[in-house]
């Protein structure tokens, strides 16, 4: 009895191990690419999509169709800097830096 409480133990303790393993090696990858994605949608939500969901419904930003939408959004803000439509709808530099990281990144990949 011993020896089975003992055993079930070290299992135990195996499984917690190759656990925390897998978790962290996933931490190190995919989270940066996840919050730039979060903090561009932010930025879209705050600043695209009011306007969007009345005026321009085919471009409504989600974490879907963002990335559908990426070459658009790259030539409307960085290219011919028509979006915002609005001359009191501006960007901050922050959220611009923002959204260009997140540009760059989805075009490299
Ligand atoms: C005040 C309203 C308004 C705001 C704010 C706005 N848009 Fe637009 N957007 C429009 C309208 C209207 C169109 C349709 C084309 C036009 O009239 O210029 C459009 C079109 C677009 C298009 C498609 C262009 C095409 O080829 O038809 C993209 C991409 C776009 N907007 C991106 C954005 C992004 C990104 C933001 C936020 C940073 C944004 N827009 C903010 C009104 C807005």
């Amino acid at each position: 009895m011993r020896f089975f409480i003992f055993s079930f133990c070290i299992l135990l303790m195996l499984f917690s191990f190759t656990q925390k393993n897998f978790d962290s090696s996933y931490t190190v990858y995919q989270p940066s690419a996840d919050s730039l994605k979060i903090a561009a949608l932010t930025v879209l939500e705050n600043n695209c999509n009011e306007c969007h969901s009345k005026k321009k419904p085919a471009y409504y930003f989600t974490t879907k169709t963002m990335d559908y939408f990426v070459a658009d959004i790259n030539k409307e803000v960085f290219i011919k800097g028509k979006m915002p439509k609005g001359k009191k709808n501006k960007l901050t530099p922050e959220d611009k830096e923002t959204l260009r990281l997140w540009v760059e990144q989805k075009m490299k990949s």
